[in-house]
Order: C-alpha cells, then sequence, then structure tokens
C-alpha cells in the first residue's frame, strides 16, 4: 500500500485522544484513521516515564502491525515521555501533540505562557523545553491539572464544580501573568468553554488537538479521496468506551475492537 493511502494511527491512553482524532478527522475527511486507546492501563499521567514509554512502544508496535503509514501520539503523557524514542524505532513519521503545540504557543504569545497538563507531562518539563528551544526568551509557567480529566470523562465539563475547579487551577497561573494558555492534556480542550471564562480574553488559549491535526494535514497534504473508515482499538471496556465516543463524536461507533498489546 502506497504511504499516502495507508491509515493514519492515533494512539492515546484511553478515550481523550478523541479530542485530537476529531480534529484530525475534519482535517483530513477522505483519510483512514485507526485510533487505539489503551482504557486498561489508562491513566497514564500518574505512571513513570519508563512504564509509559513501554506502553506507547508496545502500542506503536500494534498499530505497526495493522499498516499504519504515520503515528499520531494524540496522549501529552505519551509524547512527553516517549517521542524521541519512537522516531528512533519506527521507520513512519511520528507527530507527537507537544511540539505543534508549542509552536502555536510561540507564535502567539507575548512573552509568558502557561501550561496545563498531567503530573507527567508537567514533570517532565517537555512544553517547556519545546517552547524555549523555538525561543529561549520566553518565560514558560507548567501547573498540573488533574481533576480535569475526571470532570471531562464525567461529563461536568460545563458545570459549577468545573468552574470552581478551574479557578482553583488557573489563578496562580493568572497571577503570574500567563497572556498565553497551553492546553496541554488531551481532555482539557472539553473543558475549554469553561477554561475561557475563567482566563477571559485577555489570554489566547493553545489547543493542542487543533494544532496537531493542523501538523498531521500539512504532513499528509489533501491526496487521499473517497470514502474513509474509522477503526476503533480499546484494550479493555469497549461498551464504555463505544458510549463515550459515540456521544463525543455524535455517531454510531462501527468497527470497534477489543485488543491486547
Ligand atoms: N491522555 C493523557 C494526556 O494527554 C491524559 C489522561 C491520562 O493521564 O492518561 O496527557
Amino acid at each position: 500500500m502506497e504511504r499516502d493511502a495507508s491509515p493514519i494511527g492515533v494512539f492515546d491512553s484511553g478515550v481523550g485522544g478523541l479530542t485530537v482524532f476529531r480534529e484530525i478527522a475534519r482535517a483530513l475527511p477522505h483519510h483512514s484513521l485507526i485510533y487505539l486507546g489503551d482504557s486498561a492501563r489508562v491513566p497514564y499521567g500518574t505512571k513513570s516515564a519508563e512504564t509509559v514509554t513501554r506502553y506507547t512502544l508496545q502500542a506503536a508496535s500494534h498499530l505497526l502491525d495493522r499498516g499504519i503509514g504515520m503515528l499520531v501520539v494524540a496522549c501529552n503523557t505519551a509524547t512527553a515521555a516517549a517521542l524521541p524514542a519512537l522516531r528512533e524505532r519506527l521507520p513512519i513519521p511520528v507527530i507527537g501533540v507537544v511540539e505543534p503545540g508549542a509552536r502555536a504557543a510561540v507564535a502567539r504569545t507575548r512573552g509568558r505562557v502557561g501550561v496545563i497538563a498531567t503530573e507527567g507531562t508537567v514533570r517532565s518539563k517537555a512544553y517547556t523545553k519545546a517552547i524555549r528551544l523555538l525561543d529561549p526568551t520566553i518565560e514558560v509557567i507548567e501547573s498540573a491539572a488533574p481533576l480535569f480529566v475526571s470532570l471531562a470523562e464525567e461529563g461536568w465539563a460545563n458545570t459549577h464544580v468545573a468552574r470552581e475547579v478551574a479557578e482553583i487551577y488557573l489563578e496562580p497561573l493568572l497571577d503570574a501573568g500567563i497572556d498565553t494558555l497551553v492546553l496541554g492534556c488531551t481532555h482539557y480542550p472539553i473543558l475549554r468553554g469553561t477554561i475561557e471564562q475563567v482566563v477571559g480574553e485577555g489570554v489566547s488559549i493553545v489547543d493542542s488537538a487543533e494544532t496537531t491535526a493542523a501538523c498531521v494535514l500539512a504532513a499528509v497534504g489533501t491526496r487521499s479521496t473517497g470514502a474513509a473508515k474509522h477503526t476503533f482499538l480499546v484494550t479493555d471496556a469497549e461498551e464504555r468506551f463505544r458510549r463515550i465516543a459515540g456521544d463525543f463524536l455524535s455517531r454510531e461507533i462501527e468497527h470497534l475492537e477489543l485488543v491486547s498489546l
């Protein structure tokens, strides 16, 4: 199969990467996609970089066996921990979510960027490194916002509870004078409305799902035509995935398989 026609693999620790999947499907409506959510081992955000790297390499190897021509690591934690190892070992292009988000932040900021992400991503300082590689004068303040993941999965993104949690998480970043905020976790775009209300118009939001899809589109071009097949693979709890993904993507989830890595 030609590389252009090969499906793109989209990997995440669970359901959160559907935010990235949705943007890629919008950007490349004729391209087949295989989504793999490691629902048996989610969350990645609280695990060590070594464990996350091992899990991610296993997932990538499974997707390679299915003939993908490009891998998108939709999970910020997996990108932060495993991108160099993936790029070293995989014979296909690998796109992570950190670089596109960092580039968008650098393009927009007036000098002070806030990043919210999982504990693992914050610990790795992947966003700080990526942003400062592009512009060492930019100040980056990273902060973990783990409760946003549960709020998004619970369907509580637009509740007063989410708003209060957002105020608590974002206050220190606002006090530090950030002008740009990177949503550095798959789930956070689901809370974007609430986050925008709390940070106000003075802070520009970088959604790493959108910026990653733009990067994938640029890498692939728009050559595919015809019908796209969307296949979903999970490592556990496929009925939960079917429900959440169906609600999130507003359609029936066909082609869903339980796999072991
Ligand atoms: N997908 C993860 C990320 O973007 C969030 C969920 C998890 O901790 O596994 O960092």
